[in-house]
């Protein structure tokens, strides 16, 4: 595995390895000094071309977890300003000496074509391109869930017996995309619940089963994955006013009161409060697993950069 760019290129034997490996990780996470010497030398440059704060800066402290050296891509006052092409800003990086690149972009499809391009030397990570997939998000979403009912990803990882309701925007997610990918391989049933305007035009080719009325499928789900309302990336045909998808979509406390007791809410976070789901559901119920997700987030991408740049070094 040299690059990590959509999960589709992994399979499930990669997403296994993946998991089993964060169970490490997140022992390491949890030592008083928690960090290893396993990628002393190695350099990780983070370029974000979109806005971030979970992935990015989980991706910087994995790495420093892990001794590597960080280095930190200004996009905004980088010589792109002065015309120079992504394809050789990237070359120049790789030619510093850097290993690897962990890229978010607007374009769905760039981590790829810069894999492609340069990926002799250097290793690609998406963290998060355009509508089109969200791996490393969509992995420690799948690491949480099987934590929480498995009590870790053990060496043979798996949500079989489990129904996962996808809730809201899901033609704008990329992280709904990788979500779909990784819970499906794992053996969980998937329904993604949105109005016609957000749901991905290609939806019936998905894995998954398709609901619009939210109330007559959410009492059947195990966990409920609620997805941020991307207006960013919305025209007027998609857009829903909010009041109409608070009424329809958001987990108010009404909404609440018919769902599973033990069922368990995820959100990739930033969270909207008080649109995919109000205050007080969020803060008070059990099983909330917004926090755990993010904490996750680090062990998981400690995995991901120690499978893709490991040095050689042991993990101690
Ligand atoms: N979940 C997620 O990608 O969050 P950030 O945009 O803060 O990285």
């Amino acid at each position: 595995m040299k690059h990590l760019v959509d999960l589709k290129d992994i399979g499930e034997q990669g997403i296994q390895e993946l998991l089993h490996l964060t169970d490490r990780f997140a022992e390491v996470c949890q030592r008083p000094i928690p960090k290893v010497p396993a990628l002393r030398g190695r350099t990780v440059a983070m370029v974000f071309f979109e806005d971030s704060t979970r992935t990015r800066m989980s991706f910087d402290l994995a790495a420093k977890r892990l001794s590597a050296d960080v280095l930190d891509f200004p996009t905004h006052a980088s010589s792109l300003s002065k015309g120079e092409t992504l394809r050789d800003t990237v070359e120049t990086i790789g030619a510093l000496g850097v290993d690897a690149l962990v890229i978010r972009h607007g374009v769905g499809g760039l981590p790829s074509e810069i894999a492609h391009e340069v990926g002799e030397y250097i290793s690609v990570i998406n963290a998060g391109d355009g509508l089109n997939a969200h791996p490393t998000q969509g992995l420690l979403d799948a690491y949480t869930l099987c934590q929480h009912f498995n009590g870790s990803a053990g060496p043979e990882a798996s949500l079989a017996g489990v129904h996962i309701g996808i809730i809201g925007d899901v033609r704008h997610s990329r992280v709904a995309r990788s979500d779909v990918d990784v819970y499906t391989k794992l053996g969980a049933t998937v329904t993604v619940v949105a109005p016609q305007s957000l749901q991905p035009s290609d939806v019936d080719k998905w894995p998954v089963e398709v609901a619009e009325n939210l109330d007559e499928v959410l009492p059947k789900f195990d966990v409920v994955g609620l997805l941020r309302i991307q207006t960013e990336r919305m025209d007027d045909s998609s857009a829903l006013p909010v009041t109409d998808y608070v009424e329809r979509y958001g987990i108010t406390e009404a909404r609440a009161t018919t769902l599973k007791d033990d069922v368990v809410i995820t959100h990739p976070g930033p969270v909207n409060r008080g649109i995919e789901i109000a205050d007080s559901v969020l803060d008070g119920r059990p099983n909330v697993l917004v926090s755990k997700q993010v904490m996750n987030g680090v062990a998981l991408r400690m995995a991901v950069l120690f499978r893709l740049l490991g040095s050689g070094i042991e993990i101690e």
